[in-house]
C-alpha cells in the first residue's frame, strides 16, 4: 500500500512538470479560494487571482533580500514577517540566508491560510518561528519589541490594504525597527492609482529612512529600506 502511494506521489510530481496539479482548495473570506497546487514538483499557494506563497513570489522576495548587504542581513537576530501565507520567505531566510538561529515572528490574519501552511509546508515545525493569528496593523501599533528586519508582504488576493500607505503605519514600522534595521516592503503597482501611491509613499519614506531604494522585479515593486 505504502509503495503504491509513493508511486502515485512520484507520478503526480512528474506530471506537475507538464501541467499544474491541484492538491487542495478551500474557500477563504479574505482571499477568495485558496489553492494548493503542485507546479514543477513543488507546492505553491495561490489565492483566487494571485500567487500567494512559494513559486514566483518566493523568488521575488529572495531577490529583494539579496539587495541588502549580506553581512548586515546575517546579523539580524529578531525578524518580523507581516503577511505569512505559507511562509515561503521564512523558508528562504532559514535555508538560503542561514538565519536559522534568528527569532522569527510571523503575523497572519487568515487562519485558513495558516492552517494550510502548517499542513502542507510544516511552517510551525521550523525552529525559532512563532506564528500569530493577528491583524498586522493592530500588532505593530501595540508592539514594543524591536526588530532588526521587518518584511511586509500584506495582500488580500491582489489588493493591498490602504493602511500600507499611511504615515501612521510607517511611523510604527520605523519605531519598532532597530538602529540600522532593514525593511523589505512588497508592493504591486497594478494600476495608475497604486503607482502614484508608491511614488507618494517613497517621498514620505525618504523622510524616515537613511536609505530608500525602489526595485522593479517582474510586476512587483520592492521597497528596500534601511534605517
Ligand atoms: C502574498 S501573501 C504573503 C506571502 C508570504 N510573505 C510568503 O513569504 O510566502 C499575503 C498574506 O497577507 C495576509 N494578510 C492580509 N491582510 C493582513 C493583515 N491585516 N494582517 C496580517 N496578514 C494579512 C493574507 O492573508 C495573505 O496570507
Amino acid at each position: 500500500m505504502k509503495t503504491i502511494t509513493s508511486l502515485m506521489n512520484f507520478l503526480k510530481k512528474l506530471a506537475s512538470y507538464f501541467y499544474p496539479i491541484k492538491v487542495h482548495e478551500i474557500p477563504s473570506k479574505r482571499s477568495g479560494a485558496i489553492e494548493v497546487t503542485l507546479v514543477n514538483g513543488k507546492l505553491v499557494i495561490d489565492s483566487e487571482n494571485a500567487n500567494y506563497s512559494y513559486g514566483s513570489l518566493q523568488k521575488i522576495l529572495k531577490k529583494g533580500l539579496l539587495l541588502f548587504d549580506k553581512n548586515k542581513l546575517q546579523q539580524c537576530k529578531n525578524i518580523l514577517v507581516l503577511g505569512v501565507a505559507g511562509g515561503s520567505v521564512i523558508e528562504t531566510l532559514q535555508d538560503d540566508f542561514n538565519l536559522i538561529d534568528a527569532k522569527i515572528t510571523g503575523i497572519e490574519i487568515d487562519e485558513t491560510v495558516l492552517n494550510i501552511a502548517k499542513k502542507y509546508f510544516k511552517i510551525d515545525k521550523k525552529p525559532n518561528v512563532t506564528l500569530l493569528i493577528a491583524d498586522a496593523f493592530h500588532f505593530i501599533k501595540t508592539s514594543n519589541e524591536i526588530y532588526d528586519l521587518i518584511i511586509i508582504d500584506i495582500f488580500n488576493d491582489q489588493n493591498m490594504p490602504k493602511e500600507l500607505f499611511t504615515d501612521v503605519f510607517w511611523n510604527h514600522i520605523h519605531r519598532i525597527l532597530s538602529t540600522n534595521g532593514l525593511c523589505l516592503f512588497n508592493s504591486i503597482p497594478t494600476s495608475f492609482t497604486t503607482n502614484t501611491k508608491n511614488k507618494v509613499l517613497a517621498q514620505f519614506l525618504k523622510s524616515l529612512f537613511r536609505q530608500v531604494r525602489r526595485k522593479q522585479i517582474e510586476i512587483n515593486e520592492l521597497f528596500v529600506l534601511e534605517k
